[in-house]
């Protein structure tokens, strides 16, 4: 049997690396997990956010049999990811950070801006991750909050509008605060997007700063390092089921607002989408359904 790989993000960001999957492992099922109903991560404490990563993994585990996990989340990572692997060492499990040095090697002015959630500027392993590259370049970092908020309400029918007039203001205002942006000397000319929610508005980032501006974000990496693991753990699927047929999304928020968000970013139908509940009692998850819709 071909067990799927599970996917997850606060919201509907990880789509974005989901994306990236999905062209990169054509054969394999997934299982999407967006835990909308405690979207954004990004402003909530670490200890909360850890302790929705390890149910959300459990969850997946007992009710989904996935045979690897994709952290599609920056903060979910920076709070989480040691205690996951801890937790499960027979596991495949990637996580994603901001693409602080796949930015270096492109960067010509060596100046690099890295938006981010406040979550992941601020944890420990962000902070490592900027100590490594200390000295190569100048990095100007972002907490951008309520920039994932929006962008999840971006797909609420009736807040379409509104959410674009909040992306539009807040893109402004923080690509504004970390300077000037182009290709010449002490310009930023390279743009990390350091959360998996950025990715839907990147076009938008591109028009605001203009075409010399390059943007690094962390889909297709991920998607290449999953398939590393699955090669090297002998997991990969050998059956040739497509895998739109093979993809379920699941969310324990808003139905409607992930399917619109699923038809929108993966063209997938909203059939492929449930309502999933996580009862969590302290650190213990003690009950989970879906409910087929
Ligand atoms: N998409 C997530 C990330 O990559 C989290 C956004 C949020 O929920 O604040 O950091």
């Amino acid at each position: 049997m071909n067990r799927p790989i599970g996917v997850f993000d606060s919201g509907i960001g990880g789509l974005s690396v989901l994306r990236a999957l999905q062209k990169e492992l054509p054969n394999e099922a997934f299982v999407y997990l967006a835990d909308n109903a405690h979207a954004p991560y990004g402003e909530k404490s670490e200890a909360f956010v850890s302790q929705r990563t390890l149910a959300i993994a459990d969850y997946l585990l007992t009710h989904h049999h996935i045979k690897a996990l994709v952290v599609a989340c920056n903060t979910a990572t920076a709070a989480a990811i040691h205690g996951l692997r801890a937790l499960h060492p027979a596991l495949p499990i990637v996580g994603v950070e901001p693409a602080l040095k796949p930015a270096l090697a492109i960067s010509q002015t060596r100046r690099i801006g890295v938006m981010a959630t406040r979550g992941t500027v601020g944890s420990e392993k962000f902070a490592r991750l900027l100590a490594s590259v200390q000295g190569q370049a100048e990095f100007v970092v972002k907490a951008c909050n309520g920039l994932a908020l929006a962008i999840e309400q971006s797909t609420l029918p009736d807040r379409v509008e509104v959410a674009q007039q909040d992306i539009a203001q807040l893109l402004k205002t923080y690509t504004e605060a970390m300077g000037r942006f182009g290709n010449q000397p002490g310009e930023i000319d390279t743009l990390v997007l350091g959360c998996t929610h950025y990715v839907f508005v990147e076009s938008a980032l591109q028009d605001l700063l203009g075409p010399q501006v390059q943007m690094v974000s962390t889909g297709e990496p991920v998607a290449r390092q999953t398939r590393r693991l699955l090669e090297m753990a002998d997991l990969l699927s050998q059956d040739g089921t497509s895998t739109k047929q093979s993809t379920r999304l699941l969310t324990t928020g808003d139905l409607e607002s992930l399917q619109a968000a699923a038809q929108r970013w993966l063209g997938l139908p909203s059939q492929a989408c449930q309502a999933a509940t996580l009862y969590v009692h302290g650190d213990q998850q003690d009950q989970a359904q879906d409910k087929q819709q």
